[in-house]
């Protein structure tokens, strides 16, 4: 009810309520089974397989019986297609999940007309329950339109236009770090975003660049980044940092979340550099009873932002090192021995790939600035793509990528790192197969939404479709 009825769509469904929804499902499932099974032991109905498994079958009640066999079909379809979703176009099996309105249906029809206590007020009751439920769940669906989530954050938004927001502050953090206040031209409230989110930032030079969310999450009139100038900016950072200032109009997508704080009893904060942003907001969100460390790492004290902030805030817990009081590289390998909390780092991609070679990829969660290093997947091959919106056919050569052939074809696609790490350039697949070669960490949401990254990834098969 509060999936299809789309309640909590607000906190973009939690995930308790996705995993209860799966559990229900297969328990659904189980008890269906049991139920069967019972009544082809009980002897007062005396129902054989066949009449339990063809509809109109069984000499008891066949009509109501029927329905009844009828509504498993239906919930075997509904499960065995959320089973398959990953394999099937996304179109299919929400087709097929739609069948679960039906299910309840003709089962309360089922469960009130040919039940043996039919006729007390608890069976009626039950009955009843049922039908008014699927009846508001069907109504709702239908009255609260397509479905979008309200929230962008953990979910993909490749067709959403960048909103125009004005930059109202720009404040030093640290050497070569600003931070960007930033708040919508048309004053609206802001999508709730999770710690851990970052926006994609238009540029006025052309360029889109994408920044994680620094600021307080329960504000909702306007967010805050923070920029790194980096030493070989291809454009981005050092545009903000030579031109930004109070006033300037900027187009911003997202937020988007592709590093999520999942729960656990005891994290291990590890932040390179500007890798902090996210990780910061992170520590701000956890509750007081959380077991949490960070290991601040950077190049010198004045080059990292917040750092006096959370020495104070919580020195038990944080560990700043500055390489320029160290005076040697961090030990990671000492760092991670022995602990069993859930890590989360971010930083640039030599501690990424050393953290991953470190801890088990269970209990890590990483944000990476590049690309890591990868081996050449098997030589590229040429296909064709649908646009399925625009109805545009383009053509991708062996040679480039699909995001450059859609921008060729003026098939317009937000794209910030062209290295499949950012996941802003995110695509939803509708039919054929990707062959995804990204570096975005695995969602759910993505899963579910069938998306690929066209920075890196290509079709496996001469065919896509997407929705585009
Ligand atoms: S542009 Fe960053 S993943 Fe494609």
């Amino acid at each position: 009810m509060l999936l299809s009825t789309r309640v909590l769509r607000a906190v973009d469904n939690p995930v308790w309520l996705h995993e209860m929804h799966r559990w229900l499902g297969g328990t659904a499932l189980i008890m269906t089974g049991l139920h069967l099974l019972s009544l082809v032991l009980d002897t007062w109905t005396r129902f054989s397989v066949t009449d339990l498994l063809v509809p109109l079958a069984a000499d008891y009640r066949p009509w109501p019986t029927a329905l009844g066999i009828m509504a498993f079909y239906l919930l075997l379809a509904v499960y065995g297609s959320s089973l398959l979703r990953t394999r099937l176009p996304r179109r299919w099996w929400k087709a097929l999940h739609y069948g679960s309105y039906g299910a309840v249906v003709l089962v309360s029809f089922h469960a009130g007309w040919s039940g043996t206590d039919v006729g007390t007020w608890g069976y009626r009751l039950v009955a009843f329950v049922l039908l008014v439920s699927a009846t508001v769940a069907a109504l709702m669906r239908t009255l609260s339109g397509p479905g979008r989530p309200v929230t962008e954050a953990a979910t993909p938004q490749p067709r959403a236009m960048p909103r125009s927001m004005t930059i109202t502050a720009v404040h030093p953090l640290a050497a070569d770090i600003v931070g960007l206040d930033l708040a919508p031209l048309d004053g609206t409230t802001l999508p709730v975003w999770q710690p851990g989110a970052h926006l994609t930032v238009h540029l006025p030079n052309g360029l889109q660049r994408r920044y994680s969310l620094c600021g307080d999450p329960a504000e909702r009139t306007g967010y805050r980044v923070a920029v790194h100038r980096t030493p070989h900016s291809r454009g981005g950072s050092a545009w903000v940092h030579e031109h930004a200032c109070p006033g300037t109009v900027v187009g911003v997508s997202g937020p988007d979340n592709h590093f999520c704080l999942e729960p656990a009893g005891d994290y291990l904060f590890l932040a390179g550099g500007i890798g902090i942003t996210p990780i910061r907001t992170m520590i701000e969100s956890l509750p007081a009873h959380r077991s949490w460390r960070l290991i601040y790492i950077g190049r010198s004290r004045k080059a990292m932002a917040f750092c006096d902030e959370l020495e104070r805030r919580w020195p038990e817990q944080v560990l700043v090192l500055a390489r320029d009081e160290t005076g040697t590289r961090p030990d990671l390998t000492r760092i991670l021995t022995g602990t069993t909390a859930t890590v989360y780092c971010c930083g640039p991609a030599s501690m990424t790939e050393e953290v991953t070679t470190l801890v088990p990829a269970a209990r890590l969660h990483i944000e990476r600035f590049t690309a890591a290093p990868t081996t050449p997947a098997a030589r590229p091959r040429p296909f064709e793509v649908v646009c399925a919106r625009s109805g545009r056919h383009v053509r991708v050569a062996e040679h480039e990528t699909l995001l450059h052939a859609l921008e060729h074809a003026h098939v317009p696609v937000v794209a910030s790192c062209r290295e499949g790490v950012c996941g802003a350039c995110a695509v939803q697949v509708i039919t054929g197969h990707a062959e995804h070669l990204d570096q975005v960490p695995h969602t759910r949401e993505r899963d579910e939404q069938n998306v690929m990254y066209p920075c890196v990834s290509r079709s496996r098969s001469p065919l896509l479709t997407l929705d585009l």
